[in-house]
């Protein structure tokens, strides 16, 4: 990684989206509409009147009843549209269903085993009132909350939308995430109903995600109901009274459910994600300010029109899923490709073919699958068409010049642009990006969107330009989340106090001369492995549960692939071994306690972890260590031996 640093320091390169592309994009014709003459003016004008641009983007969506003011904002509390009445499923459904595009296919979905599954907007909007339906007869009311824990199915955004029409908040828990992890996440949250499925198909093996949620359903006391999606027909328990299939859930129901009439700022949904302690952080996002954010920059940034045939490669267990791959290609009416799968299963070849079999015209996806892609050769992608895809993105951690160069020429044929989107779960909406019609520069996230006034300042909150400092956003935008859930003196605390009154986002960047951004990474203690955001804590409260562990220290250790490897060392109680077979003993324990993402690619047995005298372990050392780089002021240590220890024991992984 430190070398990925050095090629983002030293990059100039620049590539321009080609006349055609910019004549035709959505942001070209919309600047045209409002005479603005460049992308500058308008980034300007945004600034300067925020409302004005926000006013505009919230008048492509429909309101019940009209909102008396844009913004009201009292550091760090915003409040968008307010005075209005609003539903984001209207948006995303009914409006369609209305229209000419009432039979546009929404969906293709694909399974890992090749079946397929088409769904229109009229399939998806009877599903969805369908199950909606199901929902109310179950006592589920307006802010009650849902725990979806599905794997990358039709029923997956069926379920969020039937949740968000009738005002109950869905918490959707990534499937890749095991059972006390699914527990820790419900249990928060309250849930009054999970929806799970039998189970999926991942790299050829069948994952029982029913049998998971049973280990630890009883230990969520909120938990009255589950309603269980048939994926593979494979034969599970059902606990009488408590289980339902989700057929019987929908039988007999009518599929006309109304929309319930909400407040923007009813809140839409709950997305667990890692923070610095080892409790996830329950990000709250609201209806109204999120519809907007979201559909205006999948308009906007991707360009996205009604025969583009859109593909966002992420799950919707994390927010790249919610915001692009449900609510803003629904609102925007688009048809979507869904992919249960690995992306390379049963072959390399998986993408590459379905972007040829589906004409798929703009794909999105991690650095961490590109590189993937880069190491197994460009005769994979070679033996595909792949002349339809016009344009290209990025998101999730920093991409390096060497696989934006990649995925710029050998999967978008030198002619796509590449968007490489900044955002986060916090954010709901990318907040740095370029777009079809501004320079792209390979390694950098461009410009903030506009009217995002986004920084990077030094200790004191002063900004700096040139060098590494301190990412910040001091200016309010629409999918902002409007709190953590249960938790709000966190969200302050967290993210508006070490600035007050401005965002902190934990990540470090650096603005170059030309204003463009480039994101360098985390700077807390939040690993970002392979696209996914893990807590150190949450992965050492895990280990030190096992019996044979006393203490753990969990550090990224830099990789190529994936960004990150998350490396953890362990001491072990007096009597326990070392023994080479424990490290995998420990591995698996991990998978079972948060899932195989937070399983150690390293472990190591040490004697003892640097200490400073009031007993915190000092994992800046560590990572300095395994980072090859300066580990600072040893002063405060109480056991300076251990480092020269650990140097040793570094030298061996
Ligand atoms: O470190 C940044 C990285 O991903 C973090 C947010 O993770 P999460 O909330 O899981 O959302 C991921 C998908 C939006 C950020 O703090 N990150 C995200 N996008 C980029 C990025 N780092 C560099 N470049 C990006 N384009």
């Amino acid at each position: 990684m430190s070398g990925q640093l050095d090629s983002l320091l030293k990059e100039e390169r620049i590539f321009n989206p080609d006349d055609e592309t910019v004549r035709n994009s959505n942001i070209r014709i919309w600047m045209d509409k409002h005479g603005i003459g460049d992308y500058d003016e308008l980034l300007e004008r945004a600034r300067s009147d925020p409302e004005w641009f926000w006013d505009e983007m919230a008048s492509e969506l429909e309101w019940f009843s009209p909102y008396e003011r844009v913004l009201e904002w009292e550091p760090p509390h915003a409040r968008w549209f307010t005075g209005g009445r609003f539903n984001i499923t209207y948006n995303a459904l009914d409006r369609h269903v209305a229209g000419p595009e009432k039979n546009r296919v929404a969906y293709i979905w694909e399974g890992e085993d090749g079946s397929v599954r088409k769904l229109t907007y009229y399939d998806l909007y009877r599903e969805v009132n369908r199950l909606a339906n199901a929902l109310k007869g179950m006592g589920v009311r307006k802010g009650d909350r849902v725990s979806i824990y599905l794997p990358m199915v039709p029923e997956l955004p069926v379920a969020m939308l039937a949740c968000a029409r009738i005002g109950a908040v869905h918490s959707v828990v990534f499937s890749g995430f095991w059972a006390k992890a699914f527990r820790e996440r419900a249990a928060d949250a309250e849930a009054k109903v999970a929806i799970t499925a039998d189970a999926f198909y991942r790299r050829g093996k069948v994952i029982r995600l029913k049998e998971t949620l049973d280990m630890v359903a009883d230990d969520i006391p909120s938990l009255e109901k589950v309603i269980v999606v048939d994926r593979l027909g494979e034969d599970v328990n059902m606990v009488e009274g408590r289980d339902v299939r989700w057929e019987d859930a929908l039988e007999g129901m009518s599929d006309e459910c109304p929309c319930e009439e909400l407040d923007p700022e009813d809140p839409l949904f709950i997305l667990y994600t890692s923070g610095t302690t080892g409790k996830p952080k329950g990000v709250v996002h609201t209806h109204g300010g999120y519809a907007v954010g979201v559909s205006s920059t999948y308009r906007f940034v991707f360009d996205v029109k009604e025969r583009d045939i859109w593909w966002c490669a992420a799950d919707i267990g994390w927010i790249t899923g919610h915001s692009y791959i449900v609510y803003a290609p629904l609102i925007e009416g688009s048809t979507s490709v869904m992919y249960e799968g690995a992306p390379d299963y049963p072959d390399p070849g998986r993408i590459w073919s379905m972007i040829e079999r589906y004409g798929v015209t703009i794909f999105y996806t991690a650095p961490t699958t590109i590189r993937l892609f880069m190491k197994y050769g460009n005769k994979w992608p070679e033996k595909y068409d792949l002349s339809t895809l016009r344009l290209l993105g990025s998101v999730g951690e920093p991409i390096n010049p060497e696989a934006w160069m990649w995925y710029y020429r050998t999967i978008g044929g030198g002619r796509c642009p590449v968007m490489d989107t900044w955002w986060q779960t916090e954010t709901g909406m990318h907040m740095i990006t370029p777009l079809p019609v501004t320079p792209l520069k390979p390694g950098s996230a461009g410009k903030p969107f506009p009217t995002v006034v986004a920084d990077v300042v030094d200790d004191n909150g002063e900004s700096i330009r040139g060098s590494g400092g301190h990412l910040v956003i001091r200016t309010p935008w629409p999918a902002m989340f409007r709190t953590l859930f249960r938790e709000p003196e966190r969200y302050v605390e967290a993210y508006w106090s070490t600035f007050p009154g401005v965002y902190l986002s934990g990540d470090v960047a650096r603005i170059d001369e030309d204003g463009y951004f480039w994101i360098q990474g985390r700077e807390d203690d939040v690993l970002n492995v392979a696209g996914h955001r893990i807590s150190t804590a949450e992965v050492e409260s895990a280990l030190v549960s096992h019996p044979d562990v006393v203490e753990a220290a969990v550090v990224g250790k830099p990789d190529i692939l994936k960004g990150e490897e998350i490396a953890a060392f362990v001491t072990l109680r007096g009597t326990v071994k070392p023994a080479p077979r424990l490290k995998g003993v420990l591995r698996e324990h991990v998978r079972r306690e948060i899932g195989p993402i937070a399983s150690p690619s390293y472990i190591e047995f040490v004697e003892d972890l640097p200490k400073t005298r009031s007993g915190k372990i000092m994992r800046r050392v560590i990572k300095a260590l395994i980072r090859g780089e300066d580990t600072g002021d040893l002063s405060t240590l109480s056991n300076p031996e251990s480092v020269k220890m650990l140097e040793e024991r570094l030298q061996t992984i």
